[in-house]
């Protein structure tokens, strides 16, 4: 029997990762911050089934720690600032979260155990102005914001500690992926959140920023079973994972509105708060090394994945009505 330790555990891909891990028999751990209210809504139902550790990714010792209490075979650092829109208003914490917060984690393991093995969170968002489409392991990076300042620091740390201590690191360059339990803030749970409301008769309008902005849009669920495989191999090495499709946000507005059947242009208005001091504006990822060395391949598509949102939204919606 494997024991995993998860940062980040009470996040969308945490919970769904812990999930994973359960079903594959690990004992499965996960660090939490302290915090004046729970916030335990995507692992209430796995809470019986994992051991919560309490600590932070600014606290060395706590992570430590974390490592000391756990003795875990394999470690998931999915913990981070992770709103890129955050990471302009706080690019101090965001980097001492997300960049150096990698760093301490890779420390405590150093220490402990150099046989844990280690996988990293980063992001699509570490090639920002797009050298080259699609984007693969190879392309260069460009980073557009403090977010993807921070995770381009936590990629080539994990690269270094693979290759300066030999430790079994490896980084996961996963695009968006997104599912009924993605924060509400981004935009696919924004749009679909709202059109469930819309639909309800509980909201008029949906406020958003650059209907232009493309992104390459996968399902959680499918992009965990990634992280799972790269620890699985002979040798670390780093993903690019992706679907290989790209939309714009116009278009997961025109999905999600047209799946309720109503017409997004009677209810969506741009607003400039929304639009970002430096844009992203297409990401298209090429996955061919996922898909050849791990086996993986997406199964849930785009058009499935927003009704499979909204759908959940309304749910939740009309369940908080009945109360
Ligand atoms: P998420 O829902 O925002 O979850 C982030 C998690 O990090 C939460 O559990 C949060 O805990 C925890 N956290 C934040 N600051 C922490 C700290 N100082 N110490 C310990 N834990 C901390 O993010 P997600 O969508 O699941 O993404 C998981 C990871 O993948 C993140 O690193 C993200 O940047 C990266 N990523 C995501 C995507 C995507 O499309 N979803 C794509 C590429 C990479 P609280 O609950 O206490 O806030
Ligand atoms: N959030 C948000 N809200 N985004 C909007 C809105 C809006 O009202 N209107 C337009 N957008 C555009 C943004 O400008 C961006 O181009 C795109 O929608 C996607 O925004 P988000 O859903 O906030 O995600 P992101 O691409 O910035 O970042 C997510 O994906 C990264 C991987 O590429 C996050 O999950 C990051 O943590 C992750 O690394």
């Amino acid at each position: 029997m494997k024991t995993a330790l998860i940062t980040g555990i009470t996040g969308q891909d945490g919970s769904y990762l812990a999930e994973l891990l359960l079903k594959k028999n690990y004992v499965v751990y996960g660090i939490v911050r302290r915090s004046s209210s729970c916030n335990f809504e995507r692992i209430s139902h796995i809470q019986d089934d994992i051991k919560l550790i309490q600590g932070d990714l600014l606290d060395q010792n706590s992570l430590i720690e974390a490592i000391e209490d756990s003795k875990p075979d394999e470690v998931y650092n999915l913990g981070a600032q992770s709103f890129v829109p955050t990471s302009w208003n706080q690019p101090v914490l965001t980097g001492e979260f997300t960049a150096l917060g990698v760093t301490r984690l890779l420390e405590a393991i150093r220490l402990k155990n150099k046989n844990i093995r280690f996988y990293q969170a980063s992001t699509s968002e570490m090639f920002g102005k797009v050298r080259e489409t699609p984007q693969n392991e190879k392309t260069s990076f460009y980073p557009r914001s403090p977010y993807g300042v921070a995770k381009t620091y936590g990629h080539w740390i994990t690269v270094n500690y693979r290759e300066s201590y030999g430790l079994y690191s490896c980084s996961g360059i996963l695009f968006n992926h997104e599912s009924p339990r993605r924060g509400l803030e981004f935009v696919t749970r924004k749009v679909t959140d709202s059109v469930a409301r819309i639909k309800l008769g509980l909201l008029k309008e949906l406020k958003v920023g650059n209907l232009e902005a493309k992104r390459d849009w996968g399902y959680a669920g499918d992009f965990v079973e990634a992280m799972w495989l790269m620890l699985q191999q002979d040798e670390p090495d780093d993903y690019v994972i992706s679907t290989g499709k790209a939309h714009s946000v116009r278009e997961l507005i025109d999905t999600a509105f047209s799946h309720v059947g109503l017409n997004w242009q009677d209810y969506v208005v741009t607003d400039p708060k929304f639009v970002r001091p430096a844009e992203v504006d297409v990401l298209l990822g090429d996955s061919s090394k996922a898909h050849e060395k791990l086996k993986w391949k997406p199964r849930v598509k785009f058009e499935e994945l927003i009704m499979m949102m909204v759908d959940s939204d309304i749910k939740r919606h009309e369940s908080s009505a009945k109360l």
